[in-house]
């Protein structure tokens, strides 16, 4: 018996398509999932491509997640292609680099638009349907910033320190309904979101040293991780927001 076994489970990935979502989409189909990936532009073809080349079931969904009256038809969209979903994976995300003092009202409310507001309401709509079938798992995309301060990045800051929050909430509500509500908190990773962090000579090696591991992480650095929590093996956890940062935390 398997306990990682997704065979048969169906998944919906946001912004599935690059980045760590694309390692996590390509870690639950190599588990045996098939997957809804969410995507805000049409890069995505690739990772549906790879994964139906797995004898697994993908399908693409373009959708603006800032744009709260869309969440309701991408869950409809899904549930009618597959006919459920077992896994939510709360993925997407932005960042907005600028000091406090200068920091944009736009930047903030996109942020906590997509990182935060998406979050919550793409839950709702989906552990509806969880609690009607009886399970489900839902991971949400964390951070290092649901732990820490950071730099020049404070709307993205709040908005991961209420994912753990929200992660904990739903959690609360739902354990004893048969769902199982975690994050993942991954450390620094190579992929767009830090591209800026990585080109700046000083803060990137200030973070490099810093990484016991001594290095940054990748998208497939979140495959074990995400299988676990989407799998029978993680039934008993619940609220949990686990790390997967090369030993950042433990520093
Ligand atoms: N890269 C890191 O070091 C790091 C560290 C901690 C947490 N994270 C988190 O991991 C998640 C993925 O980040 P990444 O590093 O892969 O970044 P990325 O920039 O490579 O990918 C971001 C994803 O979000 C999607 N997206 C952006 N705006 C959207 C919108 N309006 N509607 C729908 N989808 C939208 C994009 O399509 C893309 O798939 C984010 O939540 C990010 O905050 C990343």
């Amino acid at each position: 018996m398997n306990l990682f076994d997704l065979t048969g489970k169906v998944a919906l990935v946001t912004g599935g398509a690059v980045g760590l979502g694309a390692g996590i989409s390509l870690g639950l189909a190599k588990a045996g999932a098939d997957v809804v990936i969410v995507t805000s532009n049409d890069r995505s073809r690739e990772v549906e491509q790879q994964i139906q080349a797995m004898g697994r079931k993908a399908h693409t969904i373009i959708a603006d997640l800032m744009d709260e009256s869309v969440l309701k038809s991408v869950v409809d969209k899904a549930l009618s292609v597959f006919g459920k979903i077992d896994i939510l994976v709360n993925n997407a995300g932005i960042i907005r680099r600028t000091p406090a003092a200068d920091h944009a009202a736009q930047d903030w409310h996109d942020v906590l638009n997509l990182n935060l507001n998406s979050v919550f309401f793409l839950s709702q709509l989906v552990g509806r349907e969880m609690i009607k079938q009886g399970s489900g798992k839902i991971i949400n995309i964390a951070s290092m910033l649901s732990f820490q301060g950071g730099i020049n990045v404070p709307g993205y800051t709040a908005s991961k320190h209420a994912i753990a929050g929200v992660t904990k909430a739903l959690a609360n509500e739902w354990a004893g309904k048969g769902i199982q509500v975690n994050a993942i908190a991954p450390g620094y990773m190579a992929t767009d979101n830090t591209a800026a962090l990585r080109a700046d000579e000083e803060r990137s090696s200030q973070i490099l040293v810093r990484i016991p591991a001594g290095r940054w992480g990748t998208s497939e650095d979140m495959q074990g991780p995400i299988i676990f929590l989407a799998s029978r093996a993680s039934d008993y956890m619940s609220g949990h927001v686990l790390c997967v940062d090369g030993g950042w935390m433990a520093r």
